[in-house]
């Protein structure tokens, strides 16, 4: 990022009431509604998962002005985490079970990603153990990808004020707008601390293979397990579709109410990743996102640090 458009990420304390917020908060649309509510189970431990991971990470940084970007991208994904595990409360007050899910993402981020995956010994020796967290560094700035284009995906997007809920669009566009404000940092990082740009192009690429499927997995299971909770039929036989179904309706779901993102956009947003010269500076808009908060309810309310 260059100076000119350098700024310091601050975390903004935002708070939300999801008390007068219905279970289909998208007015007529189950469909999205559920498949966008499972972010709620995903993201909590996830976002937990990058500030450990980017903890750890920060001794190696010797820029300072990446360590100011990569200290304020931990502060907002704690508030990130934080907003949407109180978005699962909201979930469970509406009667529906949330274990199973959990559970998944709990041993993906706490076990399979954690300190000693599987309790690999091996991960005590010190080479390992660095090798270790700059795999887990280069895991995050994938992820970002899609937090970031789907952050942007949100900026553009009208409906979502058309026909949902104030509360919940706020929650969802605050986080989304500050994706992209800070859509370069883990990308930065993981380029950092890469010895070869041969080694950060193929590492990227390798890992995409690896959160690409992971992504959709989870995305999909997530929804899945709301769709299986409904009372109505329609929506219930969701919960028993395959990976491949789900995702031709939320195709056909995405073009016809423009209220989630269609799979093909996160196939052309994944094939943009494939280029060398692929920078995330270049997937969003950050004026755009900071037009965002400067109206969102929340982020004006809440104090900054
Ligand atoms: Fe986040
Ligand atoms: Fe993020």
């Amino acid at each position: 990022m260059t100076t000119a458009e350098r700024h310091p990420l601050k975390a903004r304390r935002v708070q939300f009431s999801f008390d007068e917020t219905p279970l289909y908060w998208l007015r007529d649309d189950p469909f999205s509604t559920h498949m966008i509510n499972g972010i709620h189970m995903l993201l909590p431990e996830g976002e937990l998962w990058f500030c450990r991971v980017y903890n750890q990470a920060l001794p190696l940084v010797t820029d300072e002005h990446l360590r100011a970007d990569v200290e304020g991208f931990i502060r907002q994904e704690a508030v990130h985490s934080r907003a949407h595990s109180k978005a699962q409360i909201y979930l469970e007050q509406h009667g529906l079970q949330l274990d199973d899910y959990l559970g998944k993402v709990n041993w993906l981020f706490k076990t399979f990603l954690g300190e000693k995956p599987l309790g690999l010994n091996a991960l005590d020796r010190k080479a390992f153990k660095k090798h270790w967290l700059i795999l887990r560094v280069g895991l995050i700035a994938t992820i970002e990808h899609f937090t970031g284009v789907l952050g942007q995906w949100a900026m553009d997007n009208t409906s979502w004020e058309e026909t949902g809920d104030a509360s919940m669009v706020d929650l969802f566009k605050w986080h989304l707008a500050e994706e992209v404000e800070h859509r370069t940092v883990a990308f930065d990082l993981f380029e950092h601390l890469c010895r070869t740009q041969l080694g950060f192009y193929a590492g990227r690429q390798v890992l995409m293979a690896i959160v690409f499927p992971l992504f959709v997995y989870f995305l999909v299971e997530g929804g899945r397990t709301l769709y299986r909770q409904d009372a109505d039929p329609a929506i219930r036989k969701h919960g028993s579709s395959s990976i491949p179904r789900i995702l031709q309706e939320l195709e056909r779901v995405g073009n016809a109410t423009k209220n989630v993102p269609t799979f093909s956009f996160l196939v052309k947003a994944t094939l943009r990743w494939v280029s060398p010269s692929f920078n995330p500076i270049d997937e969003g808009d950050t004026q755009q996102a900071l037009d965002y908060l400067a109206r969102s309810p929340a982020a004006q309310a809440a104090s900054v640090h």
